[in-house]
């Protein structure tokens, strides 16, 4: 079975992907320095999937941990590459950090696989958009100044594997433009592990729900939408882990568009945070506090994603709902209660 390397596996989208990528009849090997997990995730893991995947854990930074990671393990014939710093928040105040963190890490691995042919799918994001001008927003909308470190080095990231490709014909890329992340498998054994004080709406609204938190803050309620609240395109994190075994699936196949692709994953739909809070109240049947407070300095007002590219070429679709996305995220809450994990 072909051997597909994980880097950042142990984390929230990272280990989601693994379950998938075993389900799809491949084999995960992981690569994650635990700075924002733990190794109990591999455990959860393996209670879904029967078995503990091969994990190793350095630093991505070190460069010649990484070239004989490569020469020990040459039947790794992809790789999806997760591993990277990613608070918005935290970028701001600390930019050096992410861009030694995520531009050393991505290239250590690049230049490793330099001469040897590679599938590459990268963990990219809608935030390369900006506040779009059309909406929904295709791939071939502009990339926009990011408003953060974080946003910087997601589109500086494309620019080097899309220039590295181009360069190089032993590299096929795909990048993927999340957009919203949220929810957990439906084991509720795994799923987002924020570490302090969420600073992403789900896990405040779940953490809210079961009493971690006092109440929510809506971030702005007077902007120009529907309610007055910001819009975002919330995908469940299992349909985002299967558009990454699409991905694989397509670059062994072979992508007809060339060696560096990019594509949407979201489910084409917008909801608002007051919709949001009404499609988790409802599905949980939790009444939550919240009040309306400041604007977030930063926040795109609204973004949702055009995803016919990614159903035409990618060959995949989201299939989970909103009702299925806070079910799942607040069963996992629930287990997180009574199973403290890290
Ligand atoms: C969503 C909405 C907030 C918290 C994040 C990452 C970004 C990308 C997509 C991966 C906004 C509002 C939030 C709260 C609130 N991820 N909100 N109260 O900012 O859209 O983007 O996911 O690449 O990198 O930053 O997500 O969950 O922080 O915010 O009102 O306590 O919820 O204002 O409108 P965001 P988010």
């Amino acid at each position: 079975m072909s051997k597909i390397l994980v880097t950042g596996g142990t984390g929230y989208i990272g280990s989601h992907t693994v379950v998938e990528l075993h389900h799809a009849g491949y084999t995960p090997v992981i690569i994650d320095d635990l700075s924002n997990s733990n190794l109990q995730i591999l455990d959860q893991i393996e209670k879904i999937i029967g078995l503990k995947p091969e994990f190793h854990q350095f630093d991505l930074c070190d460069s010649t941990k990484v070239e004989d990671f490569v020469k020990n393990n040459p039947d790794v014939s992809g790789i999806i590459h997760f591993a990277a710093s990613k608070a918005v928040g935290e970028s701001v105040a600390k930019p050096l950090k992410y861009y030694h963190n995520n531009f050393f890490s991505l290239i250590n691995v690049l230049q490793a696989y330099q001469g040897k042919p590679i599938n590459f799918v990268f963990s990219s994001s809608c935030t390369v958009y900006g506040e779009p001008d059309v909406l929904p927003v295709t791939e071939t909308a502009p990339v926009k100044k990011a408003t953060s470190p974080y946003g910087n080095t997601k589109q500086i990231a494309e620019e080097i594997l899309s220039e590295t490709a181009l360069a190089h014909d032993n590299y096929n890329v795909i990048a993927l433009r999340y957009f919203n992340p949220v929810g957990a498998h439906e084991s509720a054994l795994i799923g987002e592990l924020p570490l302090g004080v969420p600073q992403n709406l789900l896990p405040f609204i779940t953490q809210t729900a079961i009493g971690k938190r006092e109440k929510l803050t809506v971030f702005g309620g007077d902007y120009d939408t529907v309610d007055g609240s910001c819009v975002r395109d919330y995908i469940h994190v299992v349909d985002l882990a299967k558009a990454h075994v699409a991905a694989i699936k397509l670059l062994e196949k072979g992508n007809p568009n060339g060696s560096y692709d990019v594509f949407n994953v979201g489910t084409g739909i917008g909801y608002s945070v007051f919709q949001t809070i009404a499609a988790f109240e409802k599905a949980s049947g939790q009444k939550l506090n919240y009040e309306v407070g400041p604007r977030r300095d930063g926040d795109v007002v609204q973004v949702w994603g055009d995803v016919n590219k990614s159903s035409a070429a990618l060959g995949w679709t989201a299939t989970l709902g909103i009702d299925e996305m806070m079910s799942s995220a607040w069963a996992w809450e629930k287990y997180l209660q009574e199973n403290p994990l890290g």
